[in-house]
């Protein structure tokens, strides 16, 4: 209760705030400003409570990484099929019905690297066996090499068959890249050849296989001469012409 001088000062002062404008009540219950701001006070005076810990940042997948730690742990190339086949970073792997890892001799002088198996080698389980693979068989045939007898070994920059044959994409290519790239460390040819664009990617890191082919480049340390690829010589047999001149400079240069 209030005392008789309190309700006339009270009084006093609501007849002022009166006087200055204010018309309405904002709250229905009187607030105790003082009281509010101690309050305040108190709490900033309290330590403050200590941030809850941040969440650990989510480990970014890496599959490049991966095939990275993957490919050089293999001592041989067993190891290496082993472990490209384990390896569960690439899509591609789950429509694929086989593993296409290489044919040919390990240690021939000749590695050539093609793109990716087709519907014949996703069956094999072998690359370049479709017709694309018996034009490059007669191709290097010409030049006394071939993959029975230990003139030729091959692979693929993708293991595994894209579906319907479509372009694999650059993240798929760049995933593959360690692995080929300790592929032709432990096949340890003396000459690479390049065959078509996304081998021209993957070891030269440009595409344009056309304006590239016949000029010799380095991938890996090691010569290496970009072709087109047969699929394209079996639909434009006109290019058949300049795909031997670069046979020949890679027989000059075995020779
Ligand atoms: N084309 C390729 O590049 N590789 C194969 O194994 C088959 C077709």
């Amino acid at each position: 209760m209030l005392d008789a001088d309190e309700y006339h000062a009270a009084l006093a002062a609501l007849d002022w705030q009166v006087e200055m404008g204010a018309d309405e009540a904002l709250e229905e219950h009187p607030v105790d400003r003082f009281a509010l701001a101690a309050a305040e006070a108190q709490a900033r005076a309290r330590p403050e409570p200590a941030p809850a810990a941040a969440p650990a940042p989510r480990a970014e997948a890496d599959p490049a990484a991966d095939a990275g730690h993957a490919a050089h742990a293999a001592q041989d190339l067993d190891g290496l099929r082993a472990a490209m086949a384990a390896f569960e970073g690439c899509e591609l792997k789950r429509g694929a019905r086989n593993m296409v890892f290489c044919d040919g001799a390990p240690g021939a002088r000749v590695m050539v690297v093609g793109e990716a198996p087709g519907r014949d080698e996703d069956r094999e389980g072998r690359p370049f066996v479709g017709r694309a693979g018996k034009l490059l068989d007669r191709m290097f045939a010409a030049l006394g090499l071939s993959r029975s007898e230990g003139g030729l070994y091959i692979t693929n920059v993708l293991p595994w068959r894209p579906p319907q044959n479509r372009e694999p994409t650059a993240e798929e290519i760049a995933m593959m890249v360690p692995f080929l790239e300790r592929h032709v460390a432990l096949a340890d040819p003396e000459i690479l050849v390049v065959m078509g664009n996304i081998s021209a990617q993957a070891l030269l890191g440009r595409r344009g296989i056309t304006r590239l082919r016949g000029t010799w480049g380095e991938a890996l340390g090691r010569p290496a001469m970009p072709m087109t690829h047969p699929a394209y010589l079996l639909r434009n047999p006109a290019a058949k012409r300049e795909a031997w001149a670069d046979l020949l400079q890679i027989g000059a240069r075995l020779g």
